[in-house]
């Protein structure tokens, strides 16, 4: 199959196109080398440097068979003035990768989304049963009850793993901008009777991790601080519960929904990408430090405004739907995650 992957350059892109190739298909390498990810300077070979929203766009789709779109800012933003850029970046250049699409007959895409869109995710209460947890309040998290409450009765509720048909909450100008890739990506289909498969990834990290940024993830700024000689700093009391899964698993997953995406309904099929193994983030911690033989975590007690406690995916839709189930374990992944390179532009 002949591949078009945007975001080629980046931590995820970069290991899509090794296992594609690996796989015999054929891909072009397309990416905007945004300097907020990859830093100004002189840019690796084998790429085609394009931004998405360039009229030239139209000429690298002819002969591609299927669209693996990764290119996106990520993160959850630092501050509103980041919120142009993810409308940009995320929301405009997929819009115009669609149009563009549309305009060469491309009718398979793979878009990268996030676990993200589902922001709090859903808990069991004992009272009322399935509900959206209640927004956290400064008066529980200031005294350090930070698990939330029922929106009804304001009793405990027990975190569940999410399946795909659960409402989009979104929480961040990241969590706004994957749900309008996937509405976009959503209404092409439904416009030109195209298929999309879109994978919502869980906390992602691997080698080739970008160094700590303003915009990475909790394994990359615990990682980042290994290196540093630091111990990594636990927020809340370290019980939040995540899903973390290895690049390779996601660069496996889009590989698969690559090949299988023209099997599909017409239509936007989401998956949940995850390894199927909970974590704490406390858990997560110990075990990279242990493994890097650094400092022990230290437990902050700070908590951001925009951080959900808990979410997890269920991963039993990708295993139905695309035969997909995570070969790296996270013990192991982690562990090894305490060497593995990071990339610093
Ligand atoms: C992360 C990603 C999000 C992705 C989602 C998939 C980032 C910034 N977030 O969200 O894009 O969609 O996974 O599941 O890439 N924490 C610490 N110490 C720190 C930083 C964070 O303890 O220095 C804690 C936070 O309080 C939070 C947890 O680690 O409870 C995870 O934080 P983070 O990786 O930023 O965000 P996620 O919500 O997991």
């Amino acid at each position: 199959m002949k591949i078009l992957l945007t975001g080629a350059a980046g931590f995820i892109g970069t290991h899509i196109g090794r296992i594609a190739r690996e796989r015999g298909h054929e891909v072009v390498a397309l990416d905007m080398f945004l300097d907020k990810a990859h830093g100004p300077g002189e840019r690796p070979p084998g790429f085609e440097q394009l931004d998405l929203r360039s009229a030239r766009l139209d000429d690298v789709l002819d002969g591609i068979d299927v669209v693996c779109h990764q290119a996106a800012m990520v993160g959850n933003g630092v501050d509103a003035q980041d919120l142009p850029d993810y409308a940009e970046h995320n929301d405009a250049g997929t819009a115009r990768l669609l149009a563009a699409m549309a305009r060469r007959g491309v009718d398979r895409l793979v878009l990268a989304s996030s676990m993200v869109v589902y922001g709090d995710g859903r808990y069991t209460c004992p009272e009322h049963g399935d509900v959206p947890p209640a927004q956290r309040r400064e008066d529980d998290l200031s005294v350090g009850r930070y698990d939330p409450r029922c929106p009804v009765c304001g009793g405990d509720i027990t975190w569940r793993r999410i399946s795909e048909d659960t409402p989009f909450l979104p929480r961040t100008s990241y969590a706004a901008s994957k749900i309008a890739q996937e509405h976009y990506a959503s209404a092409w289909c439904t416009l030109e009777g195209s298929r999309a498969v879109a994978l919502r990834y869980h906390n992602v990290y691997g080698p080739g991790m970008p160094a700590d940024t303003p915009y990475a993830g909790v394994a990359a700024i615990f990682r980042s601080a290994i290196a540093r000689g630091e111990a990594p700093r636990v927020f809340e009391d370290g019980a939040q519960v995540r899903d973390f899964v290895h690049v390779h698993d996601i660069a496996r997953a889009n590989v698969l929904a690559v090949e299988q995406v023209a099997d599909h309904e017409p239509g936007l099929t989401p998956y949940n990408i995850a390894s199927g193994t909970t974590f704490t983030i406390g858990q997560m911690a110990s075990t990279l430090a242990a493994a890097a033989g650094g400092q022990q975590p230290v437990l902050t007690g700070d908590y951001r405004a925009f951080d959900v406690r808990h979410v997890v995916a269920s991963p039993e839709a990708a295993k139905a739907g695309l035969g997909f189930e995570a070969e790296i374990r996270p013990e192991e992944g982690l562990a090894a995650l305490a060497t593995d390179p990071l990339r610093t532009r």
